[in-house]
């Protein structure tokens, strides 16, 4: 029998204040033409004063468990993918399994910056497939607003915060490509390029928070050839072709690196779920979100053959195909 991690529920949640790309026009020489021409980028939402990683990550995850129709004690793992967590340690997971009085689950973190729901899905398909667990909760959730740099133009512009989560339990697959849940997963990096996207400050260097420093255009060039190579990858670890993908779930940077990545893979737009007009780069926490998104809105069917992807920081890159 093989054994297959299956979405059984999604949910997200966005902070309440909504920051339109006019807003950054009062302190800087930029304008809203420029980010929606550049980025596709139309508003973002930011987390109050005090409105922290977990608080959204609970209440992502309260969605998807009654998405899910599961309750938190029948979770038995928390992965939660972040760059922002709200302390050094313990991990955001274990704030949230109390939150949530799961009860029964472990938890962990998960880093890979915006490939990190990417990541952390990765190790939820281990988790189940090895049988260490028969239900993941795995969250994606930032608070990029706080590791910002409010002066530097190209980049504040840029990001959002936010949570999604998903509930993977697994079931008895037949092996084959007509099985629902994770069919196949492609990890990647290159730590030599951290200097394309990294923040400059850390517990253990300058002993401080820092802010995020990244160089666009280098990392724009590398961006669809490299998301278009894993996911070719993964597609033929799953035993599919480009044909056979219904739907592209992208990770949200940048609208030109989405419609370039869909080009090479022969998908048209409204084959793709974008999001981040509405809500900028939410980083770990964006393909989550576009995959609640996608099913709030009714675009998934069953049996749908979904492509999600995602680079970012490290560098780190990856895909996940997965049949809904
Ligand atoms: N408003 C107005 N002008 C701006 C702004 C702004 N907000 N930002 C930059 N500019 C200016 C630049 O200063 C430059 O001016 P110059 O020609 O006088 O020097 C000009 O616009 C062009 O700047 P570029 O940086 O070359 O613009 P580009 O078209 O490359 O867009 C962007 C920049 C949007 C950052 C793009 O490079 C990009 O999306 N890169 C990839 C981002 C990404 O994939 N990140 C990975 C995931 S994020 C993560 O892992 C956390």
């Amino acid at each position: 029998m093989t054994v297959r991690a299956v979405v059984r529920g999604v949910g997200h949640y966005l902070p309440e204040r909504v920051v339109e790309n006019e807003e950054f026009t009062r302190t800087l020489d930029t304008s809203d033409e420029w980010i929606r021409a550049r980025t596709g980028i139309e508003r973002r939402h930011f987390a109050a004063r005090g409105e922290t990683t977990s608080d959204m990550a609970t209440r992502a995850a309260r969605n998807a468990l009654g998405d899910a129709g599961v309750k938190a004690d029948e979770i038995d793992a928390i992965i939660l993918a972040t760059a922002t967590p709200d302390l050094t340690f313990p991990s955001t997971a274990t704030i949230v399994q109390a939150r949530l009085e799961a009860r029964n689950a472990f938890a962990f973190d998960v880093q890979a910056v915006c490939a990190g729901f990417i990541y952390a899905l990765a190790n939820a398909n281990a988790l189940l497939v090895s049988g260490q667990a028969r239900r993941v909760l795995v969250i994606g959730a930032e608070t990029f607003s706080r590791i910002l740099d409010f002066s530097d133009r190209a980049t504040c512009v840029l990001f959002g915060d936010g949570a999604g989560a998903v509930v993977l339990e697994a079931d008895a697959g037949s092996g084959s490509t007509q099985d629902r849940g994770i069919l196949a997963v492609d990890l990647n990096a290159d730590g030599s390029q951290r200097d394309l996207l990294y923040v400059d400050g850390g517990v253990s260097s300058t002993g401080t928070v820092g802010v995020l420093k990244m160089l666009g255009p280098e990392l724009f060039k590398q961006a669809v050839n490299k998301l278009a190579e894993t996911a070719g990858t993964a597609l033929a670890r799953a035993g599919l072709q480009q044909g056979d993908i219904d739907w592209i779930v992208p990770h949200q940077a940048n609208i030109r690196i989405i419609s370039g990545t869909a080009k090479k893979l022969g998908l048209p737009m409204e084959r793709v779920i974008v999001t981040l007009h509405d809500q900028g780069n939410t980083s770990a926490a964006s393909i989550p979100l576009a995959l609640s998104w996608g099913k709030e809105n009714g675009k998934f069917s069953r049996g749908d053959v979904l492509l999600l992807e995602a680079i970012g920081g490290g560098l780190a890159w990856g895909a996940v195909v997965l049949r809904w």
